[in-house]
């Protein structure tokens, strides 16, 4: 029977790049789309971007731009690098979208009608520098269970409990460094536990992972706690109805988005209709890929609020662990924060597509992307096991049988075997067991290069009348090899593109398992796949470090904040001794040239004179002035910083400069008098 199928990954917010953590997510989901719809069933996959609230509206206005500009132009990034990563959407769209507004306010109305939505006074804490209320991402503080220091205000990465700002052990306003107030104002909130009941069975009727249902119940223990789902203007969101000045929390409208993104694909869809979908007794199935850290926002708040609106709620939640890179936590500061487009310029996408479908199972355990193993276990596999088989057999076959595979199969048995594994294989991949599954390949893989090995095709084709023989062994070979890639093909889509060219055939689906290729014709067969090249991936990890100075380059900084207060922007460091200031030798420098630097976005390529020598250095401050601006400028520079091996060249120091980014960064300039090569003390 065709199943219908829906599947989500989550939506990732629109004012950051794509990294190997959303990667590992949006790999994840896509393999087992591409294994349903192979299977014959009619899967769909959506997304979009997750567009609303603080963070994006502080972004943009710190980057001069409208929060509609921002995420226009982030959308298009996500988009690049989501399809160079081979992962196929039926939908992208964006939670800022008519259809999100009208199912936010539909979801919302139905749950206030049935006195799901209460309103409170309540007190939050407000940044008095920013004149902001600050809530979830822009107040820091102590985890009020656990006590992890520096959490966020809305949940805890340690132990994943959701709280409020105001529970905050210590709060810090993360945009001014203040120390927040407290303020009294009215908010709307979802009164969770009157879905109490229906939560408990929820959790325990097989829609979640153990591991996540027995996380999930920790939450009645202390009892549920109404969820504010309101926020004060200034916001980028949808306004509440009948609330002026108040808007929907992003995590309100952000799953909404889902369904959202489904409604676009229908409306431009024949035959595709959203209440099949998405009613109540609905008989389709709803599956969401989610990251350890959101479960309780899909696991509680989700089903509450769809049961609430009388909306279907999800047959599965499927959550995954973190990546780490070489056993580190990805991190911006060890230069193990990878982006999905450094990644993709540097080395193969579907590598990594392999890779983590190799370590993938459906456990929530996180998963580690070894550089050196990944090295190791592409090239073995892929190259060394996979692409092997095809390229020793095809040149027999096209040299000596003009393309020409035998009229019978030779290895009925070996062949067997093969066909075989396709439920086991199917099984594992329904069960998203993707290592098992790959395991399960690689040693069919391996009995084909030992059949090869054994049979020597090389050895028979030197013998007198043993031409049939040759024919039949590389026929086998090709045949095995064909069965592999449709094992494969959810995995390395690419490749399985490649590989049909190749072989001459169809779009390869699940079913055609069960055939054996004979009297058929192949085509010339072109190299599958390159190797791995660890220079690559080291270039690729020098090249991610860099993105991170390129971003924290003069200011760049990653957090939201506007020009007015740059000093309590950024807190003062703290105190350093005067033998640590006596290390640093300040220059006064002459800005000789100045130059753009191909493919940075940010950073500009000067030669400075420092009195007798000269010095290149990259400073990150593009943003503010044109290159036939500096030339001629008097500066100041740090002399003496070690040099510093860059993507497009060794920096040999740095340029000091002030400003809070974009047009507003002013190098340092001393008075008139001042000559090339002086000491600042
Ligand atoms: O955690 C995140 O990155 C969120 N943007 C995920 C949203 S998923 C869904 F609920 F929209
Ligand atoms: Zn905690």
């Amino acid at each position: 029977m065709t199943r219908q199928i829906l599947v989500t990954s989550a939506l990732p917010y629109a004012n950051g790049s794509i990294h190997l953590g959303h990667l590992l997510e949006h790999i994840q989901t896509d393999i087992w789309v591409r294994f349903q719809n192979m299977r014959g069933h009619n899967c769909i996959f959506v997304c979009a971007d997750d567009a609303h609230g603080t963070a994006i509206m502080l972004r943009a206005e710190k980057l001069g731009k409208t929060p509609e500009e921002l995420i226009a132009e982030v959308k298009t990034e996500h988009e690049a690098d989501f399809e160079g990563f081979h992962i196929k959407f039926d939908n992208f769209y964006t939670t800022h979208s008519e259809e999100n507004r009208k199912m936010s306010e539909l979801i919302y109305q139905r749950n206030h009608d049935k006195g799901n939505i209460v309103e409170r006074q309540i007190t939050q804490l407000f940044d008095p520098e920013k004149g902001l209320f600050l809530s979830d991402r822009f107040v820091k503080g102590g985890c009020p269970k656990c006590g992890e220091p520096d959490q966020y205000g809305d949940n805890c990465e340690k132990c994943s409990t959701t709280y409020s700002a105001t529970e905050l052990v210590n709060p810090v306003s993360a945009l001014s460094g203040a120390i927040p107030i407290e303020k009294e104002s009215t908010q709307l909130f979802f009164d969770l536990p009157k879905f109490q009941g229906m939560l408990q069975e929820w959790i325990r009727a097989g829609h979640l992972q153990d591991q996540i249902a027995n996380k999930l119940s920790e939450w009645f223990e202390s009892g549920l706690k109404q969820w504010d789902i309101s926020r004060e203007a200034p916001y980028f969101g949808f306004e509440i109805p009948n609330y002026p000045g108040k808007y929907f929390y992003v995590w309100l409208d952000a799953p909404i988005g889902y369904m959202a993104s489904f409604q676009n694909l229908c409306d431009r869809t024949d035959g595709l209709d959203f209440d099949t979908y998405w009613n109540k007794d609905s008989t389709t199935e709803l599956y969401h890929f989610i990251g350890k850290d959101i479960v309780s926002f899909h696991g509680l708040f989700w089903p509450a609020m769809l049961s609430g609106a009388e909306f279907r709620t999800p047959t599965a939640i499927f959550s995954h662990g973190f990546v780490t890179v070489n056993g580190q936590k990805m991190s911006k500061s060890r230069g193990t924060f990878i982006k999905a487009g450094t990644f993709r310029e540097y080395l193969n996408p579907e590598h990594l597509r392999y890779y983590y479908a190799a370590k993938l199972n459906n456990r929530v355990d996180d998963l580690d992307l070894n550089m050196d193993d990944f090295v190791q276990r592409v090239n073995s596999d892929l190259v060394g096991k996979l692409v092997n088989i095809a390229s020793r057999c095809a040149g027999f076959i096209t040299k000596k049988f003009d393309g020409q595979l035998s009229s019978h199969c030779s290895q009925p048995e070996l062949v067997k075997a093969f066909t075989d594994g396709k439920e086991v294989i199917a099984q594992l991949y329904e069960d998203r067991e993707f290592g098992r599954a790959i395991r399960e390949i690689m040693a069919l893989a391996d009995r084909a290069n030992q059949y090869i090995d054994e049979a020597k095709p090389w050895v028979l084709a030197k013998e007198e009348g043993k031409a049939p023989e040759v024919q039949d062994v590389c026929s086998t070979g090709i045949n095995l090899f064909r069965l592999l890639m449709i094992y494969l093909k959810p995995v390395l889509p690419i490749t399985a593109e490649k590989s049909e060219t190749f072989l001459n055939v169809d779009s390869l689906c699940w079913q055609d398992a069960d055939l054996y290729l004979t009297s058929h014709k192949i085509n010339k067969f072109k190299p599958l796949m390159q190797r791995v090249e660890k220079e690559n991936v080291d270039k690729m990890m020098a090249a991610s470090k860099e993105d991170i100075v390129q971003e924290n380059a003069v200011g760049q900084s990653t957090t939201a904040a506007s020009a007015q207060s740059p000093i309590t922007e950024e807190p003062i460091a703290d105190t350093i001794d005067y033998d640590d200031f006596i290390k640093l030798d300040l220059r006064v420098a002459k800005i000789i040239e100045a130059s753009h630097v191909k493919k940075a976005d940010k950073l500009l390529q000067l030669t400075l004179d420092l009195g007798g020598e000269t010095r290149q250095v990259f400073a990150g401050i593009k943003s503010a002035y044109a290159p036939e601006d500096l030339v001629g400028r008097l500066t100041v520079m740090v002399a003496n910083l070690a040099p510093r091996k860059m993507r497009f060249g060794v920096s040999e120091g740095m340029v000091l400069a002030a400003g809070p980014g974009g047009d507003d960064i002013w190098i340092l300039s001393p008075d008139e008098g001042a000559v090339p090569g002086m000491r600042i003390k």
